[in-house]
């Protein structure tokens, strides 16, 4: 089968657990070298030998996605261990399950700028390097929370269309320096990110998606995977929705 991401770098923000795992996982298997972006260095590091154990070629960065000088870091390490930097995927998210009133100004901060200042900053730096090399591709993982309202989600719902909006003003900004920017909206999986969240809380989410399921990490990857490679060539400033149908009706 063809390795379509032969010859690039993509650094994956996050990929140590979840679906920057799986993304990284078959980036790697489609021939892309990759660079893991993790706050859990143990967690990166298992990520970074699963890669290699296949026989592809990994390198762990450990950063805070929400620290400007990490985020410079990832680009930097990147094009230090394999040269360049093609791809970037801002997949790092967190949750907070409460409405306006209940969220303190601390609980929204962290919320915003782990979903959103991060992929602003991890951006920033990847923008001027893929600009350098005459283009790139950048993936922003939003949600179907990007999309519409969802039940004390206030800071997440608010983080996720804000995603959307960052991926538009990129997608228009950069298209001259041949980067494409595109977003992927995720319906519910089971990640360890769910694995937190009671059952009463998940149960509706389940009900209201067509497929009357959580989608495997496995089954959004290649969401990523299309858009990083050359077969969406025409595609960017779109949103990619993978959500089992929760957004339809
Ligand atoms: N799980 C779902 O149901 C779901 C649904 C829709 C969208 N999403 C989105 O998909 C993305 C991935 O979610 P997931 O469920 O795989 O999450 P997860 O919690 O399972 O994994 C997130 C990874 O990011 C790392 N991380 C957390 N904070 C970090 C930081 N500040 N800097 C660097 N790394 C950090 C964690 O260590 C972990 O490896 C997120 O953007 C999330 O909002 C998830």
């Amino acid at each position: 089968m063809a390795q379509r991401l032969h010859g690039k770098v993509a650094a994956i923000t996050g990929a140590g657990m979840g679906l920057g795992k799986a993304v990284a996982l078959l980036f790697a298997t489609e021939g892309a070298r990759v660079v893991v972006g993790e706050i859990n260095e143990e967690k990166g590091q298992e990520t970074v030998d699963a890669i290699q154990a296949q026989g592809g070629k990994a390198a762990l960065v450990q950063i805070d996605v929400r620290l400007r000088q990490d985020a410079e870091r990832l680009t930097r390490d990147a094009v230090e261990a394999f040269g360049r930097l093609d791809v970037l995927v801002n997949n790092v998210g967190v949750q907070i399950n409460k409405d306006v009133v209940d969220t303190s100004e601390d609980e929204w901060d962290f919320v915003v700028d782990t979903n959103l200042k991060s992929m602003f900053l991890c951006s920033k730096y990847a923008v001027a390097q893929m600009r350098q090399q005459g283009g790139g591709n950048i993936i922003c993982i939003s949600s179907l929370s990007g999309l519409v309202g969802n039940g004390l989600q206030a800071s997440y719902n608010a983080s996720k269309h804000g995603v959307i909006g960052l991926v538009r003003s990129m997608a228009v900004d950069h298209a001259a320096d041949n980067i494409r920017v595109n977003a992927v909206c995720p319906g519910s999986m089971n990640t360890p990110l769910t694995e937190t969240i009671p059952e009463e809380k998940l149960a509706p989410y389940r009900e209201a998606n067509l497929l009357k399921r959580f989608a495997a990490p496995s089954e959004i990857a290649p969401a990523a995977l299309f858009l990083a490679s050359d077969e969406a060539s025409f595609v960017t400033g779109s949103v990619l929705v993978a959500d089992g149908g929760y957004t339809t009706l």
